[in-house]
């Protein structure tokens, strides 16, 4: 079975972006993978954080990913600090990475535009994600468009690697779903859906009562024209409600086009909205029932740590003894 995995920060809520490109898809994955997902902590410390706003978000995160449908019966569930692994591959793999290949990721030249005094680990932020995709021998890491850059950095770190020490890390490629990879503002529909704080109207969280949902949808900014085609350039607007309602629906774009030719914007939102709430009723649901029982969720990211750590401490050591670093006798050197 090939092997997954896939992340999500535990920063901002979760929005519709995150569930459609990236963890509505996880659940699908969890049966025909050997799957692993990580809420990634450590990520988040790459910008300024309030430490008890992130052990919250933490856990409303996990909680969050098993009220979508992720069960601990059926993956690996875990959260990145609790696998001290990640971090030591890190400063491995820090020594393969350039420092032209982390200037150029589009993430760090749009943030150091606009902020003056990054972190370190925000610079170094795309070696750590690599060092979570290769401690886990991946095939396949299923994430939204924006991740593109960083799992082809990945690759790029994984043959370096291996050409210099000899194989070692499996070449992971990244897995985008047919409909939603980039699922855009519902206000600015140039501009992929993020943080709430910046356009509350234009992000749809999971955990918006269904009311605000359909609103937010309704409100969506259209395009000009009355047409309903699928048209990324000419109609952002029209074009992004397509692509929810085919990846929302489990159907194509071409047959919600079809669908939909000939009606009004109106009643594309309308149906848009539906779908929407209907997808994510149940996890609103289930995420109440589930977040009333914290010390659970600790017990599961526990086992979820255990089990992420046994796979990930030999891959570990096959990278630390392939590069020549002296293996303590009779240890493994990570117990
Ligand atoms: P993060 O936490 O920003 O987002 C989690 C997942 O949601 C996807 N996503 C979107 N998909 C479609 N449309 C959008 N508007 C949208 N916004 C977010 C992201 O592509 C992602 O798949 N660096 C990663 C986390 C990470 C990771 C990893 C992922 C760390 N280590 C290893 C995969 C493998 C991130 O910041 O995702």
């Amino acid at each position: 079975m090939p092997r997954v995995f896939s992340g999500i920060k535990p920063t901002g809520d979760m929005h519709l972006g995150n569930y459609v490109g990236a963890v509505g898809r996880w659940v699908e994955d969890q049966d025909r993978n050997d799957a692993l997902f990580c809420v990634v902590d450590l990520h988040a410390l790459t910008m300024p954080w309030d430490p008890a706003q992130l052990t919250a978000r933490t856990r409303e995160v996990a909680t969050l990913l098993m009220a979508a449908g992720l069960d601990p019966d059926r993956c690996t569930l875990f959260v990145q600090s609790h696998v001290p692994e990640h971090s030591v591959l890190t400063w491995l793999l820090n020594n393969v990475a350039t420092y032209g290949e982390l200037r150029r990721m589009t993430q760090f030249k749009d943030k150091s535009a606009t902020h003056e005094s990054l972190s370190v680990g925000f610079f170094d932020y795309p070696v750590l994600m690599a060092s979570d995709i290769l401690l886990y021998d991946t095939d396949e890491v299923p994430v939204g468009d924006d991740q593109r850059q960083h799992v082809e950095l990945t690759r790029d770190i994984a043959q370096r690697f291996n050409h210099r020490f000899g194989q070692t890390f499996v070449l992971p490629k990244a897995t985008f779903p047919p409909a939603g990879a980039r699922v855009m503002d519902l206000q600015n529909p140039t501009k992929k859906m993020s943080k709430s704080e910046d356009s509350p109207e234009g992000t749809v969280l999971v955990l918006d009562d269904p009311k605000v949902v359909a609103k937010k949808i309704k409100r969506a900014v259209t395009d000009s024209g009355s047409e309903v085609r699928y048209d990324p350039d000419e109609k952002p607007g029209v074009s992004n409600l397509l692509e929810l309602h085919a990846a929302l629906s489990g159907g194509t774009i071409a047959a919600s086009e079809k669908e939909f030719a000939g009606l009004q914007y109106g009643a594309l939102k309308s149906a848009v909205a539906e779908v929407t709430v209907e997808a994510l009723r149940p996890v609103r649901e289930r995420y109440a029932e589930l977040s009333a029982d914290p010390a659970e969720l600790d017990r599961l990211l526990a086992i979820g740590a255990e089990k992420a750590r046994s796979t990930a401490a030999p891959v570990l050591e096959r990278a630390y003894r392939n590069a020549g670093l002296l293996m303590p006798a009779g240890l493994r050197r990570t117990g």
